[in-house]
């Protein structure tokens, strides 16, 4: 017995990663049901390590291994992606089992050299190759910028299992280990705020990925994401794939993403007659006041998103700093297809707006309308161009 176990997901691939309960900031993504680093064993006559996990858990990894087999009997191990949620623990773990071969693409190597300084070498792999290892069949496919340059596949033949790295990923901590076993609701949750915070800048790739996966005529039996729940029923994996594909798509709904900080409420008010404005058009509307709202989660919103408004005093000739750290982080995150306009209150000189609107053009938001721009504390006159804004920006979607 060890203090952790390996779960087995078929005869010969156990799961042997760990359940980080305790996360919630990855990176700057609130992950408020936390993670997991998923990472498997190939059993067989040489034994194969799929990725590894973040440092902090390597003596849980390890564990589980030891649960199933000795670990120094593992063979290789296989990178299918550098960033260190799953390749923290691989300099110990290539101390402590002394693998033959260590397996990632081109890319992959030079960025594991770039992060580990190991002097241990590094095989690369080619885009679909194929290749025997006694009695186990592996297939790997490079899928860079999905969502790193390094990023591949690593397909098990034998059984059909597809180890696809974030791809088809989500952060959700659970010991739950397939996604059948879970509330639906939360997995498109959470799938969807990972498409939205990690893959959105890549989709024309994604669907490109999406649309030549039919053509690899892979017998796909289980799909292993390195975070989250397994697909392993048909309609499972039809599901995460066809939800993928839409987002890569830009799929939209008539929804509007308003988001805004305030000073004093005069920014405020205008958020809700905006809000309210929208309402009144049939749009659906998320209203988030930076002051209890998390970036992930309004990039989550604005993925299937129709318009976006921003509202922010100007405060010493700038934007208000919550409203530049959302702008800033939803700007990388390049979402298609959005219409919507800014406002905010000043004081004396209204330069926020201004500043809003080119980072608006610049994400290649269409500017519809009048920004509203008001000094101290609005009036109903003022009120009254919030709704006609949002009347507006609705009738754009007409
Ligand atoms: Fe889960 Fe890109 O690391």
């Amino acid at each position: 017995m060890t203090s952790f176990e390996a779960i087995k997901i078929t005869d010969r691939v156990y799961w042997v990663g760990a359940i980080d309960w305790a996360i919630r900031d990855f990176h700057g993504y609130s992950t408020s049901r936390g993670t997991t680093y998923n990472a498997f064993l190939i059993l067989g006559q040489e034994p194969i390590l799929i990725d590894t996990v973040k440092k902090p858990f390597f003596h849980e990894m390890m564990a589980r291994i030891r649960s199933v087999i000795d670990p120094t009997k593992i063979r290789y191990i296989i990178s299918n992606h550098a960033e260190m949620d799953h390749s923290g623990s691989l300099p110990e773990t290539i101390a402590t089992i002394h693998p033959q071969k260590v397996f990632a693409s081109k890319m992959g190597v030079a960025a594991l050299r770039d992060h580990f300084h190991l002097d241990f070498p590094m095989t690369e792999v080619k885009h679909d190759e194929t290749m025997t290892l006694s009695d186990t069949t592996i297939h790997f496919f490079e899928t860079r910028m999905l969502h790193w340059p390094d990023s591949m596949f690593t397909y098990f033949v034998n059984e059909g299992v597809l180890f696809s790295q974030d791809a088809l990923s989500m952060h959700f901590a659970s010991s739950i280990l397939f996604a059948d076993q879970h509330d639906r609701s939360v997995l498109q949750e959470e799938a969807t705020k990972y498409y939205a915070n990690i893959l959105s800048p890549y989709s024309p790739l994604v669907l490109r990925l999406l649309n030549q996966l039919p053509n690899l005529k892979l017998d796909l039996k289980i799909v292993a994401p390195d975070h989250g729940p397994l697909w392993r029923t048909p309609q499972d994996i039809d599901w995460i794939i066809q939800r993928w594909k839409n987002w890569a798509e830009g799929k939209k709904q008539r929804k509007a993403v308003v988001f805004y900080d305030t000073m004093w409420g005069s920014t405020t008010q205008l958020a809700n007659v905006i809000a309210d404005g929208f309402l009144a058009n049939n749009i659906s509307v998320k209203v988030f006041p930076l002051s209890s709202s998390h970036r992930s989660d309004i990039a989550t919103e604005l993925l299937e998103a129709s318009i976006l408004c921003v509202g922010s005093p100007t405060i010493n000739q700038q934007l208000f700093p919550t409203v530049a750290d959302v702008l800033c982080y939803i700007k990388g995150l390049k979402f298609p297809s959005l219409i919507g306009q800014v406002f905010g209150s000043y004081g004396w000189a209204g330069e926020a707006t201004k500043l809003m609107q080119t980072e608006l053009q610049a994400m290649q938001v269409k500017l519809i309308g009048e920004s509203v721009s008001i000094k101290y504390v609005p009036t109903e006159e003022a009120l009254l161009a919030c709704r006609t804004l949002a009347k507006t920006i609705s009738d754009q979607l007409q």
